[in-house]
């Protein structure tokens, strides 16, 4: 049946105009993803990552300095993400969505896991992300949306994960005490909870490419939709929890997994 025109118009509606929304590790994979669904939904964008020439390759898919934003630093570095947030608020004022997302998914098998592999993850994993939200919070306007990227891994033992997969459970665990914590000020926070997304994680997992797709490749297998996600699909339910449509969702975990948790 063919849309009415108001249905039209309403499908059409940008969900996210006038909104400032913040997208760490925003010039890659599903960040990138998000940063692009939340500038056509009429968001002002910053992005933050480490990668400067990435960087300004997103922001020129973002319509480039004149609409956009992209600071350089390092989600461990205290003083970098003063800098991002400094940044932010000469420019757009205010956060309405704050996006901490930026992550690692290292492989490495359970035995040969020393401190600095330990420190490493978990404080760009799960520090990083907690201080970029705790460092936001000056600026987040009273009717706000944080969310973090987790993992499908949290919800089934996988080898070689035993550290990425706890950082992620610590956000999941931190997604349920902020939502409880800032919820009195208007701020709702939820997790997306992606399975194997065809991004450049799996170059970065600290195994050779060849493996790490294989070892992937077996959990698509037994997954309902088996195939990896393309990083626009995560996007999509971002634009869902930074919008007045997930205006009474709070302290959730979504999976966007191929139903890879579920099976
Ligand atoms: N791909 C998957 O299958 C999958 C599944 C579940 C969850 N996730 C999660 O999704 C998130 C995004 O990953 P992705 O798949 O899109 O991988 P990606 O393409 O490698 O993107 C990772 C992003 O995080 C940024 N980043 C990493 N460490 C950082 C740091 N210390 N400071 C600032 N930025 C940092 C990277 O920036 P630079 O490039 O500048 O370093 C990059 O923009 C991660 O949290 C990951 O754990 C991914």
């Amino acid at each position: 049946m063919a849309a009415t025109n108001t249905e039209t118009a309403e499908y059409n509606e940008q969900k996210l105009e006038n909104k400032v929304a913040v997208v760490t590790g925003g010039n890659s994979g599903i960040g990138r993803a998000i940063a692009e669904r939340f500038h056509a939904q009429g968001a002002s964008v910053a992005i933050f990552g480490r990668n400067q020439e990435t960087l300004d390759e997103t922001l020129d898919a973002l319509g480039g300095e004149d609409e956009s934003l992209a600071v350089q630093g390092d989600v461990t570095d205290a003083e970098d993400l003063d800098k991002l947030y400094a940044a932010v608020e000469e420019r757009f004022g205010r956060v309405d969505i704050l996006v901490a997302n930026a992550g690692v998914g290292k492989i490495r098998p359970f035995d040969e896991v020393d401190e600095d592999f330990f420190d490493q993850v978990t404080d760009i994993d799960f520090k990083g992300a907690f201080f970029t939200v705790q460092t936001a919070l000056p600026l987040l306007s009273d009717s706000s949306s944080v969310m973090f990227t987790t993992t499908g891994a949290t919800e089934r033992g996988l080898p070689g994960l035993s550290v990425y997969a706890a950082a992620k459970a610590a956000l999941r665990s931190l997604t349920r005490s902020l939502a409880a914590e800032l919820g009195p000020q208007g701020i709702r926070v939820n997790a997306i909870s992606p399975g194997p997304v065809e991004t450049s994680l799996v170059e970065r997992m600290g195994i050779p490419t060849e493996q790490a797709t294989e070892e992937l490749g077996n959990i698509v297998e037994q997954q309902p939709i088996d195939r990896f996600a393309q990083p626009e699909e995560i996007a999509a339910t971002a634009v869902f929890l930074a919008s007045e449509d997930a205006s009474y969702v709070t302290g959730s975990e979504i999976d966007v997994d191929g139903g890879m948790a579920q099976v």
